[in-house]
């Protein structure tokens, strides 16, 4: 019997922009059908290790597999066949601003090109549907929140029927509603497709809801990966701290006007 394969992985991966050195010797690997959280602070390079994974980023040493291939010297058309099967939904949506949502939606299917128009409407309308926003269909992106926008770019991202897909910061810059709306999508997607999916995020609760694992990046480094619980009962100082932080944080969500950490008036 051949040994199972991650779909994704890097392998002792660096990178350094100048003499800022972002990522330091990283390893880690997402199983098919696995989600993987890549949870950090801000700046400590999650972004980027998406972008390597998509191929935009080399690595200056290490290599990166991406649908069981070693894409670390893969150039343009290899990469383009790759990004058929690994598509990303970036922070702002990246729409095409003169088509409409259901345009949008539409041009994977149209670059497919083995679809005639009503089976393409109906693709359209079931992605759609599936991500809420099958009434905006022939609004303009403008017209959209920055919400609504991402769902467009998840259906939009699906309609190339990818068997990966990369989301980066879903739930940042909506309103706790939104960031929940999206954060339940991703998981109703995650059942319903079995996608490989890695969500980039430095929100815990989204961490916990989506993860399989959680690959914890600090200062360059993988310090932790391992399953939320395993996390959450780690003893690593920097996790406990982060937890901390993101304790703190939450409390003063719920209870705006109190410091950190004070106890809301009862
Ligand atoms: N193309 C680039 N050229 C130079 N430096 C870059 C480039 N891309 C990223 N960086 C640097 O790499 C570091 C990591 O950036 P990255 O965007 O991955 O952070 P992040 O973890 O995604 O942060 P955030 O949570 O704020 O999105 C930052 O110091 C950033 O300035
Ligand atoms: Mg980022």
């Amino acid at each position: 019997m051949t040994e199972p394969k991650p779909y994704i992985e890097f392998q002792d991966v660096c990178k350094a922009f100048g003499s800022n050195k972002v990522l330091d010797h990283v390893s880690f690997n997402v199983w098919p059908g696995e989600t993987l959280c890549i949870l950090g602070r801000s700046g400590v390079g999650k972004s980027v290790s998406l972008h390597h994974i998509m191929g935009f980023l080399k690595p200056d040493s290490g290599h990166v597999w991406v649908a069981y291939e070693d894409i670390t010297d893969y150039g343009e058309p290899d990469l383009e066949r790759i990004r058929k099967k690994v598509t990303m939904v970036f922070q702002n949506g990246a729409l095409f601003d003169s088509l409409s949502v259901g345009e949008n939606v539409a041009f994977p299917l149209r670059e497919r090109g083995d679809l005639d128009e009503q089976q393409i409407f109906q693709v359209v309308d079931g992605l759609l549907e599936m991500v809420g926003v099958r009434a905006m269909r022939d609004l303009l992106p403008s017209d959209l929140s920055t919400g609504m926008k991402r769902s467009v770019a998840i259906a939009r991202a699906l309609a190339a029927q990818p068997e990966a897909v990369l989301y980066d910061e879903p739930t940042t810059m909506v309103d706790p509603l939104m960031a929940q709306l999206l954060g339940d999508l991703i998981k109703k997607l995650k059942f319903q497709l079995k996608l490989t999916s890695v969500v980039v995020t430095h929100d815990m609760r989204l961490a916990e809801k989506l993860a399989d694992r959680i690959v914890f990046l600090h200062e360059g480094r993988a310090v932790f990966c391992g399953t939320p619980q395993e996390m959450t009962d780690s003893d690593e100082p920097i996790v406990r701290q982060f937890l901390k932080l993101d304790e703190l944080d939450s409390d003063q969500f719920r209870h705006p006007g109190t410091e950190p950490g004070q106890q809301p008036e009862a």
